[in-house]
């Protein structure tokens, strides 16, 4: 699929278009940002991982039936996916108190939440990716209710499958943001909602289950260290590392060229 021009490009990836008017190309770049972009710096393989990363985690839940924009990983650093129009809404998931809800309403770090609280915010850099409620979404018209209770239940749904692949490989998932999108369904000839951008170490808080060593962004966020080794552990633990790599506790931080298994 030959690259076009570029569409968009975000901080951490660049949209271009292909010969197909329904389909485009992501790119997963090494950028790392922060505090919307307040920090920033080059992560070296970090594109990569997140690139196999979300396309093996994507690929999981499409198998469990949600419909998803990925139709293909095309290399290291790019997928291909379905153009989506992107809700202007990220969608987040939290299951153990930290972050900013922490910060905001000062629910202690690591308090385990009753049951998953779901929160929305307005996608938009100017403003700083404002907290919003069911409300302001209606009445600006951002997605309808309709749409919004399907993405609800779809998010709920994502957060149990995506707890249960974690835990397989001895994480917990604390939280995540999602977004969606509507493409176009060629066979039923409507739009339809789907799972769009990424799902990564950069979009979720990710705990080893054993020693709660923080496997995620966070590592960059707030200057752990050892960032590119974490995501490597996520994606040896979901077996897409090839055989002879061999991050243990050990040697967490020495740094491990970046090879994959082929397909
Ligand atoms: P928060 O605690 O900073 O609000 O983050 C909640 C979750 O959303 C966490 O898993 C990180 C993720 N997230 C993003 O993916 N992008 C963002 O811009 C922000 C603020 C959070």
């Amino acid at each position: 699929m030959n690259k076009g021009n570029k569409l968009y490009e975000g901080k951490a990836k660049i949209i271009y278009e292909t010969k197909d008017k329904n389909l485009v190309i992501q790119h997963f770049k090494d950028d790392a940002t922060a505090f919307n972009n307040l920090k920033k710096a080059k992560v070296e393989g970090k594109g990569v991982l997140n690139n196999r990363i979300s396309e093996y985690i994507l690929s999981n839940l499409s198998q469990c039936g949600v419909k998803t924009h990925l139709v293909k990983r095309l290399n290291m650093r790019e997928q291909l996916i379905k153009k989506a129009e992107i809700f202007p809404i990220e969608f987040i998931v939290r299951n153990v108190s930290t972050g900013s809800l922490t910060k905001r309403l000062g629910i202690p770090e690591g308090t385990i939440l009753e049951k998953p609280l779901l929160e929305y915010c307005f996608k938009n850099d100017e403003l700083n990716d404002p907290l919003i409620s069911k409300e302001h979404i209606l009445t600006f018209g951002w997605a309808t209710e309709k749409e919004l209770n399907l993405i609800d239940k779809s998010t709920l749904r994502i957060n149990d499958i995506l707890t249960g692949m974690f835990r397989a490989i001895n994480i917990k998932l604390i939280d995540f943001k999602i977004e969606y999108g509507k493409v176009w369904n060629k066979d039923t000839e409507k739009k339809e909602i789907v799972l769009a951008d990424e799902i990564s170490p950069d979009t979720c808080r990710l705990w080893d289950v054993k020693t709660e060593k923080k496997l995620d962004k966070d590592r960059f966020r707030k200057d752990l260290g050892n960032i590119i080794q974490a995501y490597q552990e996520v994606a040896r633990r979901f077996g897409i590392m090839p055989e002879e790599t061999n991050i243990s506790e050990v040697n967490f931080g020495k740094t491990i060229p970046i090879k994959f298994k082929k397909k």
